[in-house]
């Protein structure tokens, strides 16, 4: 599995992006979960600290990029409180291992970096570890893969005297699948004195995709808010 590249951005860009809309989803997602949830892609820990907050729950944050985990463990390390109640796991999430089911999980933003074959394997290994009727919720973009389109600027943040700049190109895409190009740069006035490119194959799967794998593993679809799918274990 190979590391998250652009570690030194994340959050500089995901506080202004999904994160608060998804925070505000988290209480009326998680009603009644007060015993154990599983984060898929847990990140830098951005929605992990809502997860404890929003719950009693222990929460097992799963994230196999040292670079992520880092960030996350630096997060709650300021938390002392939390350090009592998250487990981080260090692998990614077909390798999951736990000591008993969990009643929730959650995966946010994650769809898109999991390979298909690899993600048809891991529904069964989730349904395995989850409890009889627990919940599985994650983000959904709906529609497929998106179109080709040029490179243009994402996003931008300053940070003292540089600008971190952020920006995408969509190279080829076909119904499921995508490639993307995306260019991470430390700007000083006009001169880039950082870049890093990230090129990569992307994942959109359509909605009857989902319900066929999930379905397929034992799944039954249930509530969830907008934006986002819920499915509990039949
Ligand atoms: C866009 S980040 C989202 C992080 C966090 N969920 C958030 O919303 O801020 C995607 C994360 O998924 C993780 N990831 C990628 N493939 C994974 C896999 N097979 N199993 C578990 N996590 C994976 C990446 O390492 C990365 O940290």
């Amino acid at each position: 599995m190979t590391d998250f590249i652009a570690v030194p951005f994340y959050d500089l860009f995901q506080e202004n992006g999904h994160v608060p809309k998804i925070r505000e989803k988290l209480p009326a997602l998680l009603t009644g979960v007060t015993r154990s949830i599983l984060e898929i892609g847990a990140g830098t820990g951005l929605i992990t600290t809502s997860l404890a907050d929003c719950t009693p729950a222990e929460v097992f944050a799963l994230e196999p990029s040292a670079g992520m985990r880092a960030v996350l463990l630096s997060r709650l390390a300021e938390r002392p409180e939390l350090l009592e109640r998250v487990t981080v796991l260090p692998y990614d999430a077909l390798s999951l291992d736990l000591a008993e089911p969990v009643e929730a999980m959650v995966m946010i933003n994650v769809m898109y970096a999991l390979e298909p074959d690899y993600r048809k394997r891991m529904w069964p290994v989730l349904a395995e570890r989850l409890e009889p009727g627990g919940l599985l919720a994650f983000t959904w973009s709906p529609g497929g893969a998106p179109e080709p389109r040029p490179l243009q600027e994402l996003e931008s943040r300053r940070v003292g005297r540089h600008t971190y700049r952020v920006s995408s190109e969509i190279t080829s895409s076909e119904a499921e699948a995508f490639t993307a190009r995306h260019l991470y740069q430390v700007v000083e006035g006009d001169t880039v004195i950082a870049e890093e490119e990230i090129v990569g194959s992307a994942y959109r799967p359509l909605r009857e995709t989902i319900e066929a794998e999930l379905t397929g593993a034992g799944f039954v679809q249930a509530e969830a808010p907008e934006g986002m799918l819920g499915w509990r274990l039949g």
